[in-house]
């Protein structure tokens, strides 16, 4: 397994460019199964993770062809094609590693009537049910059985049915498993409090690019009239608000001035003002965002909650942050039951934190101090580089296999800009 050790209080300046979505992409590659054309998505990121994707449709009869880029791009073109399915089934080895491959549920039901998924199970931050995802297919005809530990979602003669789904929380997932279902469902679909992430809002743009008619796109009513078939398109995958926001957290914490090449702020609203709460300086540029600190932190009160709020992604890498601040912070995270995995390990860097349930006290120190730490799940890993960066001498994070599910060539872009920053593999 991989290790990063970097060697903390170098001061980060300059350019970083920003990735496409990993949670944009892991929506839009399933897609490619809704239509026999080929759907190209371009500004995919190089990750674990959409890798695995491209590995799961290749077994259900997509094929992937990556476009030429050089080794020293970010980003790549991907052409799908799913002339035909071979397969309607999610095997439990790829859906155990990778819960996201649950949203092929939505495209093969649509398109082939009918789709075996291998039960998700838990992750490191939670139990993560489906419930949400199998009532909206209920809802729109299928029949579900459940047997060995997989799903079997069948539609009825004749394909699925517009219908009404009301999510009884505004699920990512489950508002993304729903809207591709419905696409080629018979007749109007509305999802009423579906989730309103821009990564929704990036799936309903390739979805309206491939033919399908969506009213109420950014809200949570989401009106979809289904078509008879969907056509190809080339799509481009949105910029990582999340990714941004970690290294906007980077350039807070080690007092730096960074510009987030490719950034959205008009997706990252609530993460720029709660820089901006925090004493950092924040200002839009012609291609991204300019993020500047003099390392000076106010302490903040935040609490997680679907978007437009403040996002459960982004939960870890404050924290690191605020460890720093001068004063306490108070962070509330209300998505997922247990995101907190990354205290123990800040805490041995020195923080001062204390949880309670779901809220976590964020007492602010003066200095972090390097030491070993162990990743746990992707975004408690970024936290533990955000605090190496910051911290006095050298901190190594193990188990990185996490970090490169959602941050292309972290090492790389970070030792770009200032750090001192290295990977070693312990292969
Ligand atoms: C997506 O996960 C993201 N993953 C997560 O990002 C993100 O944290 C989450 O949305 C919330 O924004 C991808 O997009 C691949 P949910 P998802 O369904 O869809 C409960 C990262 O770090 N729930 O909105 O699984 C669930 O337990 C990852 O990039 C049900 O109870 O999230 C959770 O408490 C982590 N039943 C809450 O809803 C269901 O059927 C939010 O889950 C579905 C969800």
């Amino acid at each position: 397994m991989d290790r990063i050790i970097i060697e903390g209080g170098k001061r980060l300046s300059g350019r970083l460019p920003i990735s496409g979505a990993k949670n944009a992409a892991l929506t839009l590659l399933p897609c490619a199964l809704l239509t026999e054309e080929p759907v190209t998505l371009r500004n995919l990121p190089r990750l674990a993770d959409v890798d695995s994707f491209g590995h799961l449709l290749n077994q259900l009869g997509a094929s992937t062809t990556i476009e030429g880029s050089r080794p020293e791009d970010f980003g790549r073109v991907m052409t799908l094609k799913a002339g035909r399915l071979t397969s309607t089934v999610a095997p439990y080895d790829i859906v155990r590693k990778m819960r996201a491959s649950i949203v092929v549920l939505g495209p093969l039901l649509a398109r082939g009537g009918e789709a075996t998924v291998s039960l998700p199970g838990g992750c490191a931050i939670g139990n993560r049910p489906i419930d949400f995802h199998l009532k909206a297919f209920e809802t729109l005809g299928a029949t579900i059985e459940m047997a060995n530990g997989y799903i079997r979602a069948i539609a009825p003669d004749g394909g699925l049915k517009g219908a009404l789904i009301t999510l009884p929380f505004p699920s990512v997932g489950a508002t993304e498993n729903s809207l591709m279902a419905a696409a080629l469902a018979t007749g109007e679909t509305i999802i009423e409090n579906a989730a309103r992430e821009p990564e929704i809002v990036d799936l309903c743009g390739l979805l309206v690019e491939m033919g399908s008619e969506i009213e109420g796109i950014g809200s949570d009513r989401l009106v979809i009239h289904g078509k008879p078939r969907l056509y190809g398109a080339t799509y481009k995958v949105m910029p990582d608000r999340i990714e941004a926001g970690s290294y906007a957290c980077a350039a807070a914490i080690t007092g730096g001035e960074l510009e987030l090449e490719g950034a959205s702020a008009e997706d990252m609203h609530v993460i720029i003002t709660a820089l901006r709460d925090a004493g950092v300086l924040v200002e839009p540029t012609k291609t991204g965002i300019k993020v500047s600190s003099d390392g000076k932190l106010r302490p903040l009160t935040l609490s997680t909650a679907p978007h437009p709020a403040f996002p459960t992604d982004m939960q870890a890498q404050f924290m690191a942050m605020l460890t720093l601040a001068d004063g306490a912070s108070v962070l509330t995270e209300t998505i997922f039951e247990n995101r907190y995995m990354h205290v123990p390990e800040l805490t041995r860097m020195g923080a001062d934190i204390a949880v309670s349930g779901r809220t976590a006290i964020v007492r602010g120190v003066p200095k972090l101090s390097g030491a070993p730490v162990m990743a746990t799940d992707l975004r408690a890993s970024m936290s533990l580089i955000l605090a190496g960066l910051a911290a006095d001498g050298e901190t190594q994070v193990n188990r990185v296999y996490h970090l490169d599910r959602g941050y292309e060539r972290l090492e790389e872009k970070l030792g770009a800009v200032g750090a001192q920053i290295e990977r070693v593999s312990d292969g």
